[in-house]
Formats: C-alpha cells, structure tokens, sequence
C-alpha cells in the first residue's frame, strides 16, 4: 500500500508506533520497523540525552530500516534538557521525530535546519494548523478515544480526522482507537495517509513489558479506561485500575487539588507497574481500543495481519458494494 505518508517516511507499511513513556525502547521500535512499519523510541524513556544516544545506536544495531524518536514537551515546572535530548536525536542520524505536547515550535526548527523530518502530534484542527504554518512534514491527530492525553475538546476520530483532513495540507496520520485493517481502512476513507497505535503496540511480543499489563489490555473491553486529570486542564485517558480508580474517586471532590493525587500518579510508580505486573503500584496508560484487542502477536504478525485484512476489505468487502 502506497501513500503520502510511506512516500514521506520510506517504509512498506502506513503504520507508527506512536511514542511511549517506558514501553518505546529499541526492541518495540526495530521490530516495528523490521515489519515494515515505522517504530518510535521515546526520548524521556531515556534518563539522559546520552542515554538515549546509547539507545539510539542500540536501535540501529536492531534494524536497518528508518525509526524515529518521539519528544514529548511536557509542561512541567523543571523540563528535561530538552536541547541536549534533541541534539542527541540530531547526531544520532535518526531520520524523522514524532513531536507532541506543548509549543514545538524551537524544536521544529532545529529539527528542520538539519534535515530531520518531523511528525507533530496533537488533538485539534487549530493545532494541527498551527504546527503546519510551523513547516512540520506530518501532523498526527489523536482523537478522544486514544491512550494517553487527548486534550480538552473531547472530539472522537469520526469526526476529528475528516475535520482535520479538509484543512490540512501536509500528509495526515490518525491516531487513537487503531488496532486492525478496519481501522487502517477507515482512516484512509476518512482522509488520513496512515495510523498511528499506541496500545495495540503495548499488547505485542516484543512490547518490553510485564506480561500482566499486555493481560490486562486483552482482558480490558471499550469500557475499560478512566479520565484523569480533567480538573487539572491536562486530561489524560489511563488503563481502568484500582489506582486510576482511587484517582477518579479522590479528583471527584469539590475541592480537590492536584497535591491529593500526586501520590499516585508518579511516573516512576507507573513504569514500576509496567516493569512488574504490580497493577497497584501505579497508572497504566491505555486507550478505549482494549476493546478491539483481543491477543498478543508479534509486531510482524499483527502488522501483516492488518495489512491482509485492509487488502481483503478495500479489494472485496467495499469493491463488492461498488459493484
Ligand atoms: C503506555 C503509553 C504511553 C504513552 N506515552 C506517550 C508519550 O510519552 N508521548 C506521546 O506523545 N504519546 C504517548 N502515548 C500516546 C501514543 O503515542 C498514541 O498517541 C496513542 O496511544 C494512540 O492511541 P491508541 O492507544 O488508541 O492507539 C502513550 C500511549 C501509551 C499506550
């Protein structure tokens, strides 16, 4: 399958493994990429820029095929060095970045200077328009279903991917509730170039997590995630958990503030969850999509399968009722 986005990054398959805080290391992203698709390490993952220049080399030595490397800018009051982690992407050779959070600009321009393609990923039409005037290459979308933070506008894919697609430009990638060639398919109906996954990814062999939290998504249904932070403006959509429970259940108070919470949404504690099983050390990050989840492939077989079931629908299924 041929399209803007496979033109743009060189790869077989329209399908990113979206950046992910502790999950994106090299095993994921090589074998994303070595099936075809494109793999993600995550910067922050790393605890420093030299860190990550390691696991950036780690990569290449897992796959000849192009991957990149996701920078979140978070709005913390102490940010990461985040110059230092850009430049260790820059002189890592790494072809193409996925940005999101806040304010990309300074980053983008960087990027561009030297010759590093960039995928900006955000959760509005205005956003999307805003990293386009900013000369991003792509822009990613993430409707309301997705794992992790889908702003403050509660739009879903339906609407949000079509919306965005009739205003920009540049090659548009949907993200948030992917997880099979219906999907895939879907996406390109709506006007989307590729999809982009996140916890789909999480429930794969090579997913470098404790097998309970692959579990728990197979297990999880359409129903089986919570919304936190809402009252903090920086809403973030988690895994249903006794602990993202108790974030709900203390959040849900009148006068509730974020230092109520703060014990339990650590980032630490959350990787402690993902490392150990431990589903009561801390939040687990993952989208409504657990409801179309159903086993734990390798990323080569899920890949393929997606791509096979996309043929089949767009070759059969719709071709039939063109007829
Ligand atoms: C465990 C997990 C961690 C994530 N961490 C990040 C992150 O650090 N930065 C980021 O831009 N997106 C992050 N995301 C969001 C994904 O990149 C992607 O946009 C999202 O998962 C798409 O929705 P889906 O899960 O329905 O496929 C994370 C998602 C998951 C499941």
């Amino acid at each position: 399958m041929r399209t803007r986005l496979t033109d743009l990054l060189g790869i077989r398959h329209p399908i990113i493994q979206g950046g992910m805080q502790w999950v994106g290391r090299a095993e994921l992203a090589a074998a994303v990429s070595n099936a075809g698709g494109l793999g993600i390490l995550t910067a922050l993952t790393q605890p420093t820029p030299d860190d990550l220049r390691r696991e950036i080399d780690r990569c290449r030595s897992l796959t000849d095929k192009p991957f990149g490397v996701n920078l979140t800018i978070l709005p913390t009051l102490n940010p990461p060095p985040y110059a230092e982690y850009r430049q260790a992407i820059i002189d890592g050779g790494v072809t193409v970045v996925e940005t999101a959070g806040h304010k990309p600009q300074e980053h983008v321009e960087q990027f561009k200077a030297h010759g590093v393609k960039v995928i900006h990923k955000c959760t509005s039409v205005r956003h999307a328009l805003s990293a386009e005037r900013m000369g991003v290459d792509a822009v990613s979308i993430d409707g309301f279903e997705c794992a992790g933070h889908p702003g403050e506008d509660d739009v879903p894919g339906l609407v949000l991917i079509p919306a965005a697609a009739d205003k920009v430009r540049v090659p548009l990638i949907a993200s948030g509730g992917f997880a099979d060639g219906r999907g895939l398919v879907a996406a390109l109906a709506l006007g989307a170039d590729g999809i982009t996954m996140g916890t789909r990814f999480c429930a794969t062999v090579e997913a470098p997590i404790h097998d309970a939290v692959k579990q728990l998504i197979v297990a999880g249904d359409e129903r089986a995630t919570n919304l936190i932070f809402r009252k903090f403006k920086n809403t973030a959509r988690v895994a249903r958990t006794p602990v993202s429970d108790k974030v709900v259940e203390i959040s849900a108070a009148p006068d509730a503030v974020f230092a109520d919470i703060a014990h339990l949404v650590r980032g630490a504690d959350g990787r402690r969850a993902l490392e150990t099983g431990d589903l009561e050390a801390g939040l687990v990050w993952a989208g409504q999509v657990q409801g179309l989840i159903h086993d734990i492939p390798s990323c080569a077989q899920l890949i393929g399968r997606i791509m096979d079931e996309a043929a089949a629908i767009i070759g059969r299924r719709l071709a039939g009722l063109a007829a």
